[in-house]
């Protein structure tokens, strides 16, 4: 418990350094040193998955399906490990829990001092008991519903079962409860559709407030391009500094996004490289300056993330502001005995 309270106060506290060395690179990028290495890492395990769900761009993906190799996850968690701060958010083009060696990879990672984050869509709970899920080090465990009531979750996510779901969620969040266990925070997510309405997101956060620990409300995201006089908008992004992205075959991408415009740049292999090397290319650093000069290239000027003239982005912010996200961190470690 000790080592997770420590792992969120080094986390928020490097969200503020973040946030002042991001403001001054912005300024002056020719004055600020180099940022080493990513602070946020996230994976992908395996692009397989057991349900097909009709906002889920999988089925526009054409890589073959596959698994990451035990020997990229461990030289990757070996290597994070040694970052003064790391995040590592386990999710990706698929189902996690569906990796052939999942346990193993969960035992891997668990007592170091990485934050995990993994987001899974409940197949987690049919596959693993409630007591290994929990001896693993998992911080938060992000459960993905997607469906404000029965009959949109069955419309949404093909090949689930609502309310195996329902129960399976409301039974981990009370057994670990019961074992005076605070960690994985349980967090509930959910896509809002475009015909959402204020009040069914409302009800959908009281009808399932007392089962976890935070709701989180995701952007949904379509390969759809903006038209011109949104690419005005279009703010520069510090992900370029502080994400990388690596899918099951170790290639590290641009940025996250990279998939939705069918550029799928990938700037390095953690099969040849290590995440430190990749996080000096000259790609990445021309990238940054591109952003400094505001000379966004293409993909990202098609790009939803921070571009406040997006319906998308406006409506997820509405329903999910970053105050609310700090609220909800700030609430649970207040808590923490
Ligand atoms: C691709 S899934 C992979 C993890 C896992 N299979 C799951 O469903 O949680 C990761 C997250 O993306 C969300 N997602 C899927 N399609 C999306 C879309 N078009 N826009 C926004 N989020 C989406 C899912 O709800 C899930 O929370
Ligand atoms: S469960 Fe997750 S990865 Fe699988 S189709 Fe649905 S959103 Fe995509």
């Amino acid at each position: 418990m000790k080592l997770v309270k420590k792992r969120l106060l080094k986390h928020l506290f490097y969200l503020v350094i973040r946030r002042i060395y991001i403001t001054y690179y912005w300024k002056s990028p020719r004055t600020m040193p180099a940022v080493n290495h990513p602070h946020v890492v996230e994976i992908e395990l395996t692009n397989n998955c057991n349900l097909n769900c009709v906002h889920c761009h999988r089925s526009k993906m054409d890589r073959k399906p596959g698994n990451m190799d035990l020997s990229v996850f461990t030289k990757l968690i070996d290597e994070i490990a040694t970052y003064p701060i790391a995040f590592l958010r386990i999710v990706g083009q698929g189902e996690s829990a569906l990796h052939p060696l999942f346990p193993d990879l969960m035992r891997y990672a668990s007592g170091k001092s990485i934050k995990i984050e993994l987001t899974t869509n409940g197949t987690i709970f049919d596959l693993y008991s409630i007591e290994e899920i929990l001896q693993w080090d998992i911080d938060i465990l992000g459960i993905s519903v997607d469906g404000l009531d029965k009959d949109s979750y069955h419309q949404i996510r093909r090949g689930g079962n609502y309310e195996k779901l329902v129960t399976n969620i409301q039974t981990f969040y009370s057994t670990r409860n019961k074992t005076n266990k605070k960690y994985p925070l349980v967090c509930l997510r959910n896509v809002i559709f475009p015909d959402n309405t204020t009040q069914q997101l409302k009800n959908f956060k009281e009808s399932w407030q007392d089962s976890v620990d935070m709701i989180l409300f995701n952007t949904l995201t379509t390969c759809q391009k903006p038209v011109d006089k949104q690419y005005l908008s279009r703010c520069r992004c510090n992900e370029l500094f502080f994400e990388a992205h690596i899918r099951y075959d170790g290639s590290v991408l641009l940025c996250q996004n990279q998939f939705l415009y069918g550029t799928n740049e990938v700037i390095g292999n953690m099969k040849i490289s290590s995440l430190r090397q990749i996080w000096k290319s000259n790609r990445l650093k021309e990238m940054r300056m591109l952003h400094y000069k505001r000379d966004f290239p293409q993909p990202c000027k098609m790009c939803f993330s921070n571009n406040k003239n997006l319906e998308n982005y406006t409506n997820s912010r509405l329903y999910n502001s970053s105050k609310n996200k700090i609220i909800n961190v700030l609430n649970k470690f207040i808590n923490l005995t």
